[in-house]
C-alpha cells in the first residue's frame, strides 16, 4: 500500500508544471519515493534511471509497470547495451556523450509524447556530471522545459546539504534513515512546499515490499456498525494476543503461565495501547474466560465497558468482566469491585473476584494490572513482593497477566526481570510506534483497521 502525506499530494496536484527535489543519502529510499510518487499521481511516468537498470526496477517494485512503460525507462547505466529499443538508446547516449543542449531537446521529445507526464530523474548529480556543463544553467534550463510543458519534475539529488538547487525548485523533501532507542527510523521532512501549507512537516515511513507509506497521526478510530469479535485460536503453549501481527512476532502469543510488560508513554502511545490490549481483552471474553483488572489512575472503568460492550455484548462483559477501583463505594455495577483497607485485605479480594472466575468459567483468566497505580498504592517493596507471588503462581495455574508500566517507576527494573515479554509503545510525530526489547525487535507503526467491523490492530514493520 502506497500512502504520500497529504501535502505532497496536494502539491504535485497543482497545475503548471512542479518541480520537487527529494535529497537523502544512500538507501534511504530516494528511489522507491520517485516510483511510487508517479504511482500515486496516476500519471504516465517517464523514468531516467542512472543507477539502477530497467529490469531491476521492475524486480524491485513490480507494482509500477502499470504506470511507468519500459520504453518509458531511460537507461543511462549502460548506454551501449545491445537490446534496448533504439529511441532509448538515443537518449542514453546523449546522457553519456551529448551536450546540455541535446539532453534537453531528448527530453522535450519524450514529454511531448504523452499527457502531464511526471519526469524523474534519478540521480540529477550523475546526469550533471555527464554532461559537462555549468550545473546552475542546466537546472535552470530543465526546470524551464518542465514549466512550458506541464510536466511535472522530480529531480533526486544526492548531496545532503543546502545547495542552489534548493532555491530553484518549488518543493524540496528530505529522507532521514535515524536510529531511536537503538532501532531503525525513517523520517522524511518536507521541508518546503511552495504554495502548499505543510500542517505536519514530518512523518515517519516505511519501505516495506518496496513501496513508500508514511504514517500519519494514530486516531481513535469511531465504528458505525459494530460486529461481534472473533477470536484468534490461541496455541497450544500461548494465548493468542488478539493481533495477527503480534501473535506472529511472539510465535504464537503470549505464553501460557505468563507475566508480559507493556511500557507507555503518555499522550497518543496511551491511547494506541489501549487498541493493542484490548484486542487481547476482546480475545479472552469471545472465548468466555473471565478478565480481571486493577484500573489505574484516570482509567473510567464505564468508558473501558462502552468500548468494549459493542464486541463482545453486555451479558458477557458483566459476568466475565471485573474492574477493580481503589477506595469507592460499592455501586450497582456487578463488574465494578471496590478495593479498600490495608495492603493484605486489599490482595484477599483481590485474589478471591479472581478465584470466583476462574471457578464459574472453569477456564484461564487474564489478570491485567496498572503498575504506576500500584506502586502508588502498595509501596515499591510491597509491589514488587505481589508481583514475585503474582509469577509464580503463574506457573502453576496457567492464567495470564498482563502489566502496564510508565517511565520512571522505581518497580520497573525488578518487575522486568520478572516478564516473558516486554514491550515500549511510544509517538513520533503522533505516529504510535512499538518494539520490543523482550524479544528484541525494531519499530512497528500501531494501526487501527476497522474495515472488519471490529476495531483491529496492525502492526506495521519499518523497514
Ligand atoms: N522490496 C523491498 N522490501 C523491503 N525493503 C525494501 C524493498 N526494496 C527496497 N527496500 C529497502 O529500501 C532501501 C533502498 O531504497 P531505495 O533504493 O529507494 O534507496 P535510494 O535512496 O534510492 O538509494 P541509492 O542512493 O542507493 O539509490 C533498501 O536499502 C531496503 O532497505
Ligand atoms: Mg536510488
Amino acid at each position: 500500500m502506497i500512502t504520500i502525506p497529504d501535502e505532497i499530494m496536494n502539491f504535485l496536484g497543482k497545475k503548471g508544471g512542479q518541480t520537487l527535489l527529494i535529497k537523502g543519502r544512500a538507501g534511504s529510499g530516494k528511489t522507491i519515493l520517485s516510483l511510487s510518487l508517479i504511482k500515486a499521481c496516476k500519471n504516465n511516468g517517464i523514468y531516467l534511471s542512472t543507477r539502477v537498470r530497467p529490469d531491476d526496477l521492475y524486480r524491485d517494485c513490480p507494482w509500477i509497470k502499470d504506470q511507468l512503460s519500459k520504453s518509458n525507462i531511460v537507461d543511462a547505466t549502460n548506454p551501449l547495451k545491445e537490446r534496448i529499443a533504439v529511441q532509448e538508446r538515443d537518449f542514453s547516449e546523449v546522457i553519456k556523450y551529448g551536450s546540455k543542449e541535446d539532453f534537453l531537446v531528448a527530453l522535450y521529445e519524450r514529454v511531448a509524447q504523452l499527457a502531464h507526464p511526471v519526469v524523474v530523474i534519478d540521480s540529477w548529480d550523475a546526469v550533471i556530471s555527464n554532461l559537462h556543463t555549468s550545473e546552475e544553467r542546466m537546472e535552470k534550463a530543465i526546470i524551464e522545459l518542465c514549466k512550458e510543458t506541464q510536466t511535472n519534475l522530480i529531480l533526486v539529488g544526492e548531496h545532503p546539504e543546502e545547495t542552489k538547487l534548493d532555491y530553484l525548485m518549488d518543493g524540496v523533501i528530505a529522507l532521514e534513515r535515524t536510529r531511536i532507542d537503538d532501532r531503525r527510523l525513517r523520517v522524511i521532512h518536507l521541508v518546503k512546499l511552495r504554495g502548499v501549507e505543510i500542517h505536519q512537516p514530518q512523518y515517519v515511513f516505511t519501505l516495506e515490499d518496496g513501496m513508500f507509506r508514511s504514517f500519519g497521526r494514530f486516531e481513535p478510530r469511531h465504528i458505525d456498525n459494530p460486529k461481534m469479535w472473533i477470536p484468534l485460536p490461541d496455541s497450544e503453549k500461548a494465548f493468542s494476543t488478539g493481533c495477527e501481527n503480534l501473535d506472529e512476532i511472539l510465535k504464537g502469543g503470549f505464553k501460557r503461565g505468563s507475566l508480559n510488560l507493556f511500557e507507555e508513554e503518555l499522550d497518543v502511545s496511551r491511547t494506541a495501547e489501549g487498541y493493542l490490549w484490548r484486542c487481547c481483552l476482546f480475545n479472552f471474553l469471545a472465548q468466555d474466560r473471565g478478565v480481571v483488572l486493577l484500573a489505574g489512575e484516570g482509567v473510567s472503568p464505564q468508558k473501558l465497558k462502552e468500548l468494549s460492550v459493542p464486541y463482545v455484548g453486555e451479558e458477557v462483559w458483566n459476568r466475565l468482566v471485573r474492574i477493580g477501583v481503589y477506595d469507592i463505594e460499592e455501586t450497582d455495577e456487578s463488574y465494578i469491585i471496590s478495593v479498600k483497607g490495608t495492603s493484605e485485605e486489599r490482595y484477599a479480594t483481590w485474589k478471591a473476584v479472581l478465584s470466583e472466575l476462574k471457578t464459574k468459567t472453569g477456564q484461564p483468566i487474564q489478570d491485567y494490572t496498572a503498575l504506576d497505580t500500584l506502586e502508588f498504592r502498595s509501596g515499591v517493596e510491597n509491589t514488587i513482593k505481589k508481583m514475585g507471588r503474582g509469577v509464580r503462581e503463574l506457573k502453576n495455574s496457567g492464567d495470564l497477566q498482563i502489566a502496564l508500566l510508565k517511565p520512571g517507576l522505581e518497580v520497573s527494573k525488578q518487575i522486568i526481570n520478572l516478564a516473558e515479554t516486554y514491550f515500549r509503545v511510544r509517538s513520533m510525530y503522533g505516529t504510535a510506534l512499538l518494539y520490543g526489547v523482550h524479544p528484541e525487535t525494531g519499530f512497528y507503526v500501531i494501526e487501527v483497521d476497522s474495515s472488519k467491523g471490529v476495531p483491529q490492530t496492525k502492526l506495521v514493520p519499518i523497514v
